[in-house]
């Protein structure tokens, strides 16, 4: 048998789009993780309706959490409610997947476009490492013969994008001006790297993953991969991260890409 992708995950934003994905082929997988937390900021919404009936399939399984990840005070309380959950484990992996974009020019994006994109796209990513640091700390301690890096032991995984990249922002800037989404996800980056230095001695890895051009509401229906593609790929590349792979932005295929 197959060993488990891990014990156990949380999937921000999991209840549409690459994250309700995420959740399925996670809890569809033969080595399926034994607790899986679908973080969704509306669970008894209708946008909610696919989630909650794979929920109800899978119950041993899947948990949804109340979580949106712009409240400081949903973030706490899905921390303390996956921290009872687990019943004294640690939390093994966090998928980063929840975010917005509003598609601006520089003459459509103001001061209220800037701070709404960056607050879901970086502040609540960094508020859900901080928040669940110490769970992410139980499950790295808990493998007491493993000491490398992985998924399987302790790791956070941020949805970032290729139209984060400073390199390759000359390639596609005019396709896609999008200044709110661009430099949120530049941001989010950063985030990655400060995050990796911190949490490296804890024994925790941190990636930036781009999940390619995916048809969902964000992406629309004209992109090339469906969510079905793009999340079976990265679920490679998530269970075959390893120490060097920390710190980096990485793409659905396991390319490395430039920042
Ligand atoms: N699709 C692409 O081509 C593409 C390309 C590169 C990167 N990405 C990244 O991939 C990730 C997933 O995107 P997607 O294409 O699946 O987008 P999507 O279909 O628009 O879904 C976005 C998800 O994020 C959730 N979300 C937004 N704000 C939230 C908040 N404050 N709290 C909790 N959940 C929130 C949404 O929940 P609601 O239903 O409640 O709104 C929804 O579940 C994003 O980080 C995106 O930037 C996507």
């Amino acid at each position: 048998m197959a060993s488990r992708v891990c014990d156990s995950v949380l999937v921000t934003g999991s209840n549409r789009g690459i994250g309700l994905e995420l959740v399925r082929q996670l809890v569809d997988s033969p080595s399926s993780p034994l607790q899986i937390f679908a973080g969704c900021r509306d669970p008894n919404g209708p946008r909610a309706q696919e989630l909650q009936e794979l929920a109800q399939k899978h119950h041993d399984v899947i948990t949804v959490v109340q979580l949106d990840t712009d409240s400081v005070a949903s973030i706490a309380d899905a921390s303390k409610l996956v921290e009872a959950k687990l019943n004294g484990s640690g939390l093994n992996l966090i998928i980063n997947n929840a975010g917005v974009n509003i598609p601006g020019s520089l003459a459509e994006s103001g001061t209220q476009e800037m701070v709404d994109v960056f607050t879901t796209n970086v502040v609540g990513p960094m508020l859900i490492a901080k928040n669940f640091r110490p769970l992410l700390c139980k499950a790295a301690a808990q493998v007491p013969h493993q000491t490398s890096m992985s998924c399987r032991r302790s790791a956070v995984v941020n949805i970032s994008s290729i139209l984060s990249s400073l390199t390759t922002c000359a390639d596609n800037f005019n396709l896609c001006p999008m200044y709110p989404y661009r430099v949120s996800k530049a941001a989010l980056n950063m985030l990655t790297c400060c995050l990796a230095e911190d949490f490296k001695k804890e024994g925790i890895l941190v990636i930036s993953l781009h999940p390619g051009w995916v048809q969902t509401g964000m992406g629309g229906p004209q992109a090339p991969l469906t969510t079905a593609e793009s999340v079976s790929c990265m679920m490679k590349v998530i269970t075959s991260l390893t120490e060097k792979d920390s710190g980096t932005l990485l793409d659905w295929e396991g390319k490395s890409l430039p920042w």
